[in-house]
């Protein structure tokens, strides 16, 4: 199965959430998980690389790619039916060698965050998606919520989201996230971060992938 994470916006948290899925899915869910990095900075497969001196096995594999790689790719993954590939997109839409992606996802999880700028750029993602891939669920997940913050735009936002998919529960902003790398989520993290990690494989990835 082809898992997307991705958001036009920059920062939404698309590598922190696939690092997340990617450490859950395989260390807690044994699943067998590769995580593809086409974002193109390649931060995760930076920290993988830096990860892989210290450790003697690795969970799961991390390999960078550029979207033109795609094609050749997805070959190899739709062979390998129980495998989860978990895709870190760019964070970018004008690029034609997204349409094979698109259309290849059997998932597509977006996170984003309730502010103004975040909005347009999350609904344009959304639209492009389901131009190119209509039956594809989509997950939107609110990132970096502040407890102690009344967002005036939230339930704006909910609302127009809800037409093109479902929202999970939310992650908080914690500085912890931060130090998340790939093979590890601090155990701190996993209060914060286990409703949206379960309602992602319980409603969409569990029952799929049997
Ligand atoms: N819930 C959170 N709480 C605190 N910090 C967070 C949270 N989510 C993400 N961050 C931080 O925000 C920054 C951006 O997150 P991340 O790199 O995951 O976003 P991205 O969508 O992959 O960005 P890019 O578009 O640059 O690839 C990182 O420094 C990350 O550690
Ligand atoms: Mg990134």
């Amino acid at each position: 199965m082809i898992i997307l994470i991705g958001n036009q916006k920059g920062g939404a948290g698309k590598s922190t959430l696939t690092l997340l899925l990617a450490n859950y899915l395989s260390l807690v869910k044994k699943h067998k998980v590769t995580v593809i990095d086409l974002d193109y900075q390649q931060s995760i497969a930076q920290k993988y690389e830096k990860a892989k001196v210290l450790e003697n096995e690795e969970p799961y594999e991390v390999i960078a790619a550029g979207l033109e790689d795609f094609p050749d790719m997805k070959e190899v993954f739709t062979q390998n039916k129980k495998q989860l590939f978990l895709l870190d997109l760019p964070g970018k839409l004008d690029d034609d060698g997204l349409i094979p992606v698109f259309q290849s996802a059997g998932l597509v999880i977006c996170p984003f965050a309730y502010d103004e700028l975040s909005f347009e750029s999350t609904i344009l993602f959304a639209v492009v998606l389901k131009k190119i891939n209509p039956d594809v669920p989509l997950v939107f997940v609110p990132n970096r919520v502040k407890a102690n913050v009344k967002y005036e735009t939230q339930s704006d936002v909910d609302e127009q989201l809800k037409k093109f998919g479902v929202i999970s529960p939310v992650i908080a902003d914690r500085i912890d996230l931060q130090r998340i790398s790939t093979f590890e989520t601090p155990l701190s993290i996993f209060p914060v971060v286990r409703p949206v990690l379960e309602c992602i494989y319980n409603n969409h990835i569990h029952q799929k992938n049997e």
